[in-house]
C-alpha cells in the first residue's frame, strides 16, 4: 500500500504484514482494545493500517516534523474519533502520555526518515539533489547540518562520521571540510557531497540518480551516504531520542502491551536489542522476537527502502513478571 501526497512523492510503509500480524499477538481483531501510540507516525501508512485491521484500537500518532504530521491527519480522517495527533518528539512522549487515562497497548516506532523527508531536496537531506543543507526534521530545532559542518572541529567531525556514519574514510572527509570550509562555509548540500566524494576518491559520475546504474537489492551507494547519514542522526539526536522513546515505552504499555521498533542502522538496532535483552532479564520484558524480523525479497523488491530494515518486538511483563 502506498501513500500518495499532493506532490506524488509516496512513502511505503516497511513491514506492513508483520507489524499488524506482531501487534495483535495472540489477540483477534476485536479484542485488541486500547491506545496505539505511532511515536513516528509520518505520513500515516502503518497506523491507517491498523486502525483498519483493528478496530477498538484508537490511536495517539507522533511526530516531530508538522509537514509530514499535516498529510497524515488528512489520510486518518476516515478515522476521526480514535484518532488524536501532536507535533511532538518521542523525547516527549513521556509527558504526553502521563495525560493519557486508557491501557497502552502498542508503542510503534519506524526510525529514520521518511521518504517524504528524504525526496525533498528543499529539506536538505539529499546528497543527490542541491538544497540547503539542513536536515532538521523538527523545526524547532536551532541547529542544522551546516552549523555542524562549518563549526565543528575536525576530531569530532570525523568521529561522528566515523561512529554515527560507519565511514572508513571519517578522518579524510573531515580534513577535507575543514580545509574548505576556511574558503567558503558550506550552505548546500550539492557543494558537501562533491567534496565527500572527492576526497574519499570517488567523484560523482551523475548527479541525476536515475541515471545511475541500478541492480535490484545491489545498488551501488553514493559516496556521501555515510556522512549525509550521520549528519542527519547529529541534527536530529537520534541516538538520545531512541533512548527517551523506548524508556516511555517501558514507562507505560500495559502489561501485555507490544513495543515494535523498526531499524535501518546497525547502530540504532543494537540499541533496541541490548533494551529488550536487558528488560527481559530483569523481567520487565518478554522477548516476542529473538532475531530481527526482516523483508522479505519480494517486498526488497518493491520497495528497496525495506533492504536495511529490522523489526524487533518485546511484550511488556506485569511488575511481577508475568503475561497480562
Ligand atoms: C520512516 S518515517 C515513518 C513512516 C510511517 N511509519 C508511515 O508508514 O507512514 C519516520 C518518521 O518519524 C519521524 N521521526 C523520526 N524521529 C522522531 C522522533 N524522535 N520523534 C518524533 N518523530 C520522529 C520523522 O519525522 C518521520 O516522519
Amino acid at each position: 500500500m502506498t501513500d500518495p501526497t499532493s506532490d506524488g512523492h509516496v512513502h511505503i510503509p516497511v513491514l506492513a504484514q508483520e507489524v499488524e500480524r506482531l501487534l495483535g499477538g495472540r489477540r483477534d481483531q476485536d479484542s485488541l482494545c486500547g491506545l496505539l501510540v505511532d511515536a513516528t507516525l509520518g505520513a500515516g501508512g502503518h497506523s491507517a493500517l491498523l486502525l483498519e485491521r483493528f478496530p477498538r484500537l484508537r490511536l495517539l500518532g507522533v511526530d516531530q516534523d508538522p509537514e509530514i504530521l499535516s498529510i497524515a491527519r488528512e489520510r486518518l480522517e476516515p478515522f476521526q474519533g480514535r484518532v488524536r495527533t501532536e507535533h511532538a518528539r518521542m523525547s516527549e512522549l513521556d509527558g504526553l502520555l502521563a495525560e493519557v487515562d486508557e491501557p497502552v497497548v502498542g508503542v510503534l516506532m519506524d526510525l529514520g526518515a521518511s521518504s517524504l523527508q528524504l525526496d525533498r531536496p528543499e529539506r536538505g537531506f539529499s546528497f543527490s539533489w542541491d538544497g540547503p543543507l539542513d536536515m532538521r526534521m523538527d523545526p524547532r530545532r536551532e541547529r542544522d547540518a551546516a552549523t555542524i559542518v562549518n563549526q565543528w572541529d575536525e576530531g569530532d567531525l570525523a568521529d561522528l562520521f566515523f561512529h554515527e556514519g560507519g565511514e572508513r574514510g571519517a578522518r579524510k572527509v573531515a580534513r577535507a571540510i575543514v580545509e574548505a570550509r576556511r574558503r567558503v562555509p558550506f550552505k548546500r548540500t550539492r557543494a558537501l557531497s562533491e567534496l565527500v566524494a572527492i576526497s574519499l576518491g570517488r567523484p560523482i559520475r551523475s548527479q541525476d540518480p536515475s541515471q545511475r546504474p541500478q541492480r535490484p537489492g545491489k545498488a551501488a551507494i553514493h559516496p556521501a551516504t555515510r556522512v549525509f547519514q550521520a549528519l542527519r542522526r547529529a541534527v536530529n539526536e537520534e541516538a538520545e531520542e531512541l533512548e527517551a522513546g523506548l524508556e516511555a515505552a517501558r514507562a507505560h504499555l500495559a502489561p501485555g502491551g507490544r513495543l515494535l521498533a523498526i531499524s535501518f542502522h546497525s547502530g540504532e538496532d543494537g540499541v533496541v536489542k541490548r533494551f529488550l535483552a536487558s528488560g527481559a532479564r530483569g523481567g520487565d520484558w518478554d522477548l516476542v522476537t529473538r532475531r530481527p524480523v526482516e523483508a522479505s525479497p519480494d517486498e526488497v523488491r518493491a520497495n528497496p527502502r525495506s533492504r536495511s530494515a529490522k523489526l524487533r518486538v518485546g511484550e511488556r511483563l506485569s511488575q511481577h513478571g508475568d503475561r497480562a
